[in-house]
């Protein structure tokens, strides 16, 4: 009895800040339906977006596996905030749990935990990409998807610039030709994928790439900018001394590096691989040279090149 009248205790006071009357909100809750799984989780309006272009059965593993796909990315990118907001946390109530001040180094650590369960579910689950589609029906439905590509998956694009410094998204073969210091912008035009997405010898944009570019290129250049000194790498950066060698927070960063820049693409090269290859020249929907453009060999790209050896760099996407 006491803790109910506690409980009663509180909500007064509560409700009393901000000139509210707690007996209209308990006839409200008298009056309230109790909450359904369904309605809780918006089982139906889940259930409504999954809206294939054709009639292949198989467009329907197509699309829900990518919406599946972008739902983890986005529980990355949460825990990606997360770390970069040093875990403060403001509660409905508008208590601010943690600190503004510096990144708890063991709450960085579970965070990126996290982040490698949600890639190891991606990793472990692309067969149903790989093996789960009837190749001749993939090959007719991914016909009514043009322009359309993964490569415009804007969470994606989102998690590489919150998880290590610009530059390390540029292509390796440009990044040696930056000076000292060039304006974020101009790093933001040599990214990979801009790179990749463009005719090697015109340097011509694909309407892909135009495409994204109209929907999200401003928020992304703006991410990347609030990004600069508040990315993964850059909050490893301000912790202490210990926390900085600590070799179990070192292996959690690599293995993160390797599961977004190295494990997912080798499986998704492989889905690219099985259902692009029956055709000579057949290019992605997005129009790249995927051959050249997808293997984590020629990308050699990775978030935390300083915690590598160099045989380990030079080995990378082997
Ligand atoms: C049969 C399945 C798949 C095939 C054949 C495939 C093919 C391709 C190809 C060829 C590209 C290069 C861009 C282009 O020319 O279109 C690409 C890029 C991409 N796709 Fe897929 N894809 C598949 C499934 C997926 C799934 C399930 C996702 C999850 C969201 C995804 C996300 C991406 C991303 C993020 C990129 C950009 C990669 C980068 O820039 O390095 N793809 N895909």
């Amino acid at each position: 009895m006491d803790d109910f009248d506690d409980k009663i205790k509180s909500l007064q006071t509560k409700y009393k800040l901000t000139g509210q009357s707690t007996s209209s909100y308990l006839e409200g809750l008298l009056l309230s339906n109790y909450v359904g799984y369904w309605d809780y989780i918006q089982l139906e309006t889940l259930l409504s977006l999954q809206r294939p272009k054709t009639d292949f059965p198989d467009e329907q593993i197509f699309i829900t596996y990518h919406q599946i796909t972008e739902l983890y990315f986005k529980l990355c990118l949460h825990e990606l905030n997360q770390i970069r907001c040093n875990g403060v946390d403001i509660s409905a109530d508008g208590e601010v749990k943690g600190s503004f001040e510096e990144l708890d180094p063991d709450f960085f650590k579970v965070r990126l935990k996290r982040l490698i369960t949600y890639f190891d579910c991606l990793i472990d689950s692309f067969s149903v990409m790989i093996d789960g589609m009837e190749q001749s029906q993939f090959t007719k439905f991914r016909m009514a998807l043009l322009p359309a590509s993964g490569f415009q998956s804007y969470q994606y694009r989102c998690i590489e610039i919150a998880s290590t410094d610009l530059v390390q998204l540029v292509s390796h073969t440009e990044r040696e030709k930056l000076y000292p210091y060039i304006p974020q912008e101009e790093v933001f035009d040599l990214l990979y994928w801009k790179k990749g997405a463009k005719d090697d010898k015109t340097g011509k944009k694909t309407y892909t790439l135009e495409q994204f570019e109209k929907k999200y290129g401003a928020e992304l250049l703006a991410f990347s900018k609030q990004c600069t000194s508040n990315n993964l790498w850059q909050k490893f950066q301000t912790l202490d001394k210990e926390s900085k060698v600590d070799e179990e927070l070192k292996s959690l960063l690599k293995q993160y590096d390797q599961k977004v820049n190295f494990q997912w693409p080798m499986m998704h090269l492989k889905s690219a691989a099985k259902y692009l290859t029956q055709k000579k020249g057949a290019q992605g929907t997005g129009g790249t040279n995927w051959k050249k453009y997808l293997p984590p060999r020629f990308q050699k790209r990775l978030f935390y090149p300083d915690l590598y050896s160099k045989e380990e760099l030079e080995n990378w996407g082997g």
